[in-house]
């Protein structure tokens, strides 16, 4: 018999744990498989067996990477989310307006939740957190930012002592595949793409991916746990990685640098921003040599100084791992009776840099008339907004053209904003062609 009540009073009673899985898909079939193949772990961490009892799915009849008992399955949420006997929802359907119905629901029905879902946290994570914390329930993400790597749990209790000013992250591994083929096998963006697809790890609709929302997302989840910050995807200022040329990332070595798309969160006292951008990064930086779909998150702290989390950002198995993880955390709270106290508000009242607080490096390249004194002209430009050039290129092209490739040293955003705007009033010159952030790896 299952005690509905399971606490740490009467938890020698509890014969087992039941729970709702929303979703049996790539992840959802890892966690079938973790909750099967580690189930002595299980037990010994947390006192009894572990069993999934109801799985919502939209197709009953479609063939499944595991074997689950087909009276499991549903296609009605109630059935789930209603189950008296079902003591945690495991949420791993993906989608945002009904799924958060969803698991207010859960809540409502005093079940804990785990999700994977970085597009409902990243929007709906403070109002889901609250309602959680309302009905003294669980609510664990661990999955929805880089998969299989333990990053929130990192931040949120391994570096709980200190203030983290910066955190850069490679989380987005079908565009870390993406940069990583053009780079080092010289293969177009669109032939790399077909092949992430074709792998799984891009989404069937890549367009999150490759326009950087995906990682915006979870640098909205990281920033706001790092800095102790309400941080929305709107704060997050964002660019993909669909107009990135094999000539950038030539031009980018012959600087000693590689492409990555970066996430961005810096803290200066109270003042922070975030970003996810193609980024220019030092060949010498940690992040620079995390390659193929694997993610890192480069983190930064006061005390502490660098850290860095790597590994698989995404898949059934890795991303399973920490979903599972997130059940332990649950069920270890339900025998100490503590559920629902775990999730601290944000300490910080939000503070985002303007364009004149963000200093960076930039690199340009651009195409001009090659005429006396064009370059004396371009310049001019840059010193009279006080942007330093520190590396310059210029390569002859057909027609009395040139291509210029330049880096800057560190300038605020607005200044290089009001030279590029000016430099594009410039009879002579012919066409922008790309302009991306370099990062350095200065510590902060
Ligand atoms: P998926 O393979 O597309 O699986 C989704 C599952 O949910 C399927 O079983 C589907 O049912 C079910 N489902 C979807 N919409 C439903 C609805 N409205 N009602 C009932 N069932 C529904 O997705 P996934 O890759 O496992 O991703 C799941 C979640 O984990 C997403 O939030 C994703 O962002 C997150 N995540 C994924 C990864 C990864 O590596 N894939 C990594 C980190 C986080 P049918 O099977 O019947 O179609
Ligand atoms: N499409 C995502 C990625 C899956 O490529 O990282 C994991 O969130």
């Amino acid at each position: 018999m299952l005690l509905l009540v399971k606490n740490k009073e009467d938890w020698s009673k509890v014969h087992s744990l039941s729970i709702g899985l929303l979703g049996l898909g790539t992840v959802g079939s890892g966690v079938v498989k973790v909750i099967e193949n580690h189930q002595d772990k299980l037990i010994h961490q947390v006192g009894c067996p572990v069993k999934i009892k109801k799985v919502l799915v939209q197709d009953i009849e479609k063939e499944r990477e595991v074997q689950v008992d087909s009276t499991m399955l549903t296609v009605d949420p109630a059935e789930v989310l209603l189950d008296p006997e079902i003591d945690i929802i495991v949420e791993v359907m993906g989608g945002v307006e009904e799924t958060k119905k969803h698991l207010i629901q859960a809540l409502q029905q005093k079940k804990h939740v785990v999700t994977a879902n970085k597009d409902l946290m990243a929007l709906y994570g403070p109002e889901l957190l609250a309602a959680a914390a309302n009905y003294q329930c669980d609510l664990f993400y661990e999955a929805s930012v880089a998969g299989g790597i333990p990053i929130l749990r990192s931040l949120v209790e391994g570096l709980a002592s200190d203030r983290i000013a910066k955190m850069m992250g490679i989380v987005n591994g079908t565009t870390n595949f993406i940069l990583t083929k053009m780079s080092k096998e010289g293969r177009s963006y669109d032939d790399v793409l077909t092949e992430a697809q074709r792998l799984g790890f891009a989404e069937a609709n890549p367009a999150a991916d490759v326009e950087g929302l995906d990682a915006a997302r979870k640098m909205a989840i990281l920033s706001t746990l790092g800095f102790s910050m309400e941080i929305k995807l709107d704060d997050v200022k964002v660019k993909g990685i669909t107009e990135i040329t094999g000539e950038d990332i030539r031009y980018g070595k012959q600087f000693g640098y590689t492409m990555k798309l970066i996430g961005y969160a810096h803290r200066d006292q109270d003042a922070v921003e975030v970003s996810v951008l193609p980024t220019l990064i030092s060949n010498a930086h940690p992040l620079a040599s995390v390659n193929d779909e694997y993610n890192a998150i480069y983190v930064y702290g006061e005390a502490v100084g660098e850290t860095m989390f790597y590994g698989p950002g995404a898949g059934s198995l890795p991303t399973a791992t920490a979903v599972v993880s997130d059940l332990v955390g649950v069920m270890k709270n339900m025998r100490l009776g503590v559920n629902g106290k775990s999730s601290v508000n944000p300490q910080y009242q939000k503070h985002l840099k303007s364009d004149d607080e963000i200093y960076s490096k930039y690199f340009i390249r651009f195409c001009i008339h090659d005429g006396v004194g064009v370059m004396t002209k371009v310049t001019s430009i840059f010193a009279t907004y006080d942007v330093s050039l520190e590396k310059v290129l210029q390569h002859p092209l057909a027609e009395e053209k040139a291509e210029i490739i330049l880096v800057t040293h560190r300038a605020s955003r607005e200044n290089f904003r009001t030279v590029m705007t000016e430099l594009r009033e410039v009879p002579a010159v012919v066409k922008i062609e790309s302009v991306y952030r370099v990062e350095e790896g200065d510590t902060v």
